[in-house]
């Protein structure tokens, strides 16, 4: 079945049942209505999708490393391999695609999957420039109610988001008026490796680099265990972001879930001497984000790499913590990471009276299995789920706004609007990348 008659069926989906345009019924979770799915970037954090994906029609596979697709081939038999995503989206009747290559490409082939009309699973982080997650949230506006996305930030799917929500919305620290998040991982480098040896055989370096520039190959570039292999190249500016992209999409979600974020209107960020070649370590970001509906102006800040927030109890280790979120508001503190959650009520009118928490059938429903819910909403994209392209690309590009504030040591306004820094002319240039020939990001 194709995509087109797969979208056609589950419009039509009754009662458990798809008509499909044979006219003949079948269960809705029968085999003919599984996904036809191309897997782009199959092993590292691949391998931990594998489970799920047995589960639909993984029917390409495509890696710039020849060498995984024989074990990829033993989970998908059968699949075409392909060693260009370009072409692998050529692939004649998908309906989906998972992404799990480098950092650099995520936009690129978010956008021309969202051009195909094919539902996109993309691991995080969703861009690596402020115009990348402009444009692929503006292709995914255009799609959505017909396609499905989400980011891969799984742990969204932690109850503890939810409940931490519900905490805030319920009034068990007053009114919100700041969310901090912070990683403390510290992985430094000078600079790009040195030319060092030659490709293994079926080592596609030049599809590796992609869009970016080129740039003499090292093997320690890939000398990460799977899943891991991440934090051997996106420090590099022409690969990824660093902490900010890595462990801050996952904090920054837990932290945006609970403030509703938008885009931010000002920025200023400090941290490290600026490094052409790296991104710094060490940093600080801070981002005023106007009032909603249900709460005033707050300010969002982020802190990594041995910069923490100013601690409202000395017996609290923000180090021990890790990576971790607190929310502070006129009563009290709330300071969590993806499963605790620590309440501090402050100051001398902070007895709770104003705290009503809800009652358990008013929680905030689950999200269930978080791969099930972007599944879902490939068969239905009536529905929605929890971690789309326009709530992640927000909080991403608030984050890369953060990097462009760093490098320009200016505090920004900034109009969301139109995507332009209004009060210093220098910083434009900065919310894009410049590509290799050939390599066009909204294709
Ligand atoms: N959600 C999470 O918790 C989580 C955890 C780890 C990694 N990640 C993300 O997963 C992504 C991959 O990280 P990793 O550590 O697996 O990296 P990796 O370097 O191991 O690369 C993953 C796979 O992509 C392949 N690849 C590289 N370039 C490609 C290209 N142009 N086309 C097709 N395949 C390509 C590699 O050969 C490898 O098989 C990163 O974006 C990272 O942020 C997410």
């Amino acid at each position: 079945m194709n995509r087109r008659g797969f979208l056609n069926a589950s419009a039509m989906a009754t009662a458990g049942f798809s008509i499909l345009p044979s006219g003949i019924l079948r269960a809705a979770n029968g085999p003919n209505n599984r996904l036809n799915i191309a897997l782009i970037g199959v092993s590292g954090r691949a391998l931990a999708h594998y489970g799920w994906l047995k589960e639909q029609s993984v029917v390409a596979l495509c890696d710039i490393n020849e060498a995984f697709f024989e074990h990829a081939l033993t989970a998908f038999p059968g699949a075409k391999t392909y060693t260009d995503w370009r072409q692998c989206l050529e692939h004649k009747g998908l309906d989906a695609v998972v992404i799990c290559t480098p950092d650099h490409h995520h936009a690129f082939i978010s956008n021309w999957a969202l051009n195909r009309d094919l539902h996109v699973y993309c691991e995080k982080p969703l861009a690596i420039s402020v115009e990348e997650a402009r444009i692929v949230r503006q292709n995914w506006l255009g799609k959505k109610g017909k396609l499905a996305t989400q980011v891969g930030t799984q742990m969204h799917a932690q109850p503890n988001y939810a409940r931490i929500k519900e905490m805030i919305l319920d009034g068990a620290i007053g009114g919100l008026e700041s969310a901090v998040g912070w990683g403390n991982r510290k992985i430094r480098r000078d600079g790009y490796f040195p030319a060092a040896g030659k490709p293994p055989a079926g080592l596609h370096w030049d599809l590796w680099l992609g869009p970016s520039p080129v740039r003499p190959y090292n093997p320690r570039y890939f000398s990460g265990g799977p899943g891991a292999n991440c934090l051997e190249w996106n420090m590099f500016w022409d690969w990824g972001v660093g902490q900010i992209g890595d462990m801050g999409s996952h904090m920054m979600d837990m932290l945006w879930n609970g403030v509703d974020g938008t885009l931010p209107t000002s920025i200023r960020a400090t941290g490290e001497a600026y490094n052409p070649e790296v991104t710094p370590v060490l940093l600080e970001a801070h981002f005023e984000h106007p009032a909603n509906d249900w709460r005033g102006p707050i300010r969002v800040s982020w802190h990594q790499g041995g910069s923490l927030p100013r601690n409202p109890r000395p017996f609290i280790d923000f180090d021990q913590i890790g990576h971790g979120v607190m929310f502070q508001g006129t009563q009290g503190f709330i300071i969590c990471d993806y499963t605790r959650r620590l309440l501090i009520p402050d100051g001398k009118d902070a007895d709770l009276s104003y705290y009503k928490p809800r009652s358990a059938e008013r929680q905030l429903p689950p999200i269930g299995q978080f791969h099930q819910n972007w599944l879902d909403a490939c068969k239905d994209p009536s529905k929605s789920t929890c971690c789309d392209f326009e709530y992640h690309s927000h909080l991403i590009e608030q984050m890369l706004l953060g990097l462009v504030a760093y490098r320009t040591g200016e505090t920004l306004e900034y109009d969301g609007a139109n995507g332009v820094v209004t009060n210093h002319a220098e910083a434009n240039p900065l919310l894009k990348r410049h590509y290799r020939e050939g390599w066009v990001l909204n294709g």
